[in-house]
């Protein structure tokens, strides 16, 4: 089974209910093309067993979902999941969303469940328990999830807008210090913008979702700047507070800075690593490569060129 990241253009961030891993704010994403996890999953008589690339994920952070899985698919499997990505994981590309999507479907493909129509949902809700990201995954194109719900729902499919691009700006592979999940917690404890984040995160959601119904990158743009920046806002108000931008990232988000003084719609994201990732069109996207490159230090290598696309699929 093999499936993409959902990247957030409006996040999530926080939970509403911490045990089910509901989310506690909506947020807008794209599943992409180019970034792939692949999953090989097989039935074993011990216990559940999960690697990625080549190292054992600790059972404590997979057992609630394959308890899930067994549940929602009424198996009672042992499960054996063997994860490879063609990306650097655990450094902010939201390789646990391709992961946990790449996981449901695959789970359910082995208990023999077809994953089209009404069971998709079911395996977003599977997903969710792995990761709330995952269950926007198990979607191609744009997809939602909405504040407290268990699975998300497709909004647009990947054709919806054809000349979007995503230019994901990979600025360090190193893994992150603290993961998505230890953070959101951490500044739910503690920042006392949190509350804020929250309360503000619908009006972003539903005015993102009506740029993006009309295509319109000017108006997604600064919505999807305003999410991602009172994330990181939420996080330098966490006692003590988390960093995850990099002087690097800093000079990416510079040169986009310049280039929409220029009149060109590039228009970054961040997620919970130093990475970041610029939705443009296609006929800009050489022009905004050209610059990243000129001014930042980054290589050809470190610009992924990324669409929207489809969601979780079998392997040939
Ligand atoms: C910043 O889905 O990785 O990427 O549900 O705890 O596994 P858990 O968190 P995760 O968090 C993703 C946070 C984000 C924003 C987003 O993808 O919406």
């Amino acid at each position: 089974m093999r499936a993409a990241p959902s990247l957030a253009l409006v996040k999530y961030w926080g939970k509403r209910d911490a045990r089910r891993n509901l989310p506690a704010t909506p947020s807008l994403a794209v599943t992409v093309t180019g970034l792939q996890t692949e999953v090989r999953i097989s039935e074993t008589a011990g216990g559940d067993c999960l690697t990625v690339d080549g190292a054992t994920v600790p059972a404590e952070r997979h057992c609630r979902f394959f308890d899930a899985a067994r549940a929602a698919l009424g198996v009672t499997t042992r499960f054996r999941a063997e994860a490879s990505n063609n990306f650097p994981a655990g450094a902010g590309l939201a390789s646990s969303a391709s992961l946990f999507a790449a996981l449901a479907v695959g789970c359910g493909e082995t208990a023999g469940m077809d994953s089209r129509g009404g069971a998709r949902s079911v395996l977003s809700a599977l997903a969710r328990v792995g990761s709330a990201s995952a269950a926007r995954a198990v979607w191609g194109g744009f997809s939602v999830l909405e504040a407290g719900a268990e699975a998300a729902s497709d909004a647009f499919p990947p054709d919806h807008w054809p000349d979007l691009r995503l230019l994901v700006a990979v600025t360090s592979r190193r893994r992150k210090p603290v993961s998505s999940r230890d953070a959101m917690n951490h500044v739910a404890a503690t920042s006392s913008y949190y509350d804020a984040w929250v309360a503000a995160a619908d009006g972003t959601y539903r005015s993102a979702l009506k740029a993006l119904r009309g295509r319109d990158l000017g108006r997604l743009g600064p919505l999807m700047r305003i999410s991602y920046l009172r994330m990181f806002g939420t996080m330098l108000a966490a006692d003590p507070p988390i960093n995850y931008l990099r002087p690097q990232s800093l000079k990416v988000l510079e040169v986009l800075e310049r280039l929409r003084d220029a009149g060109i719609d590039a228009w970054e994201t961040m997620d919970a690593g130093p990475q970041v990732k610029i939705a443009c069109l296609a006929p800009d996207v050489e022009r905004i490569r050209g610059a990243l490159l000129a001014d930042t230090g980054l290589a050809p290598a470190d610009l992924i060129e990324t669409a929207p696309g489809p969601g979780p699929c079998v392997v040939g």
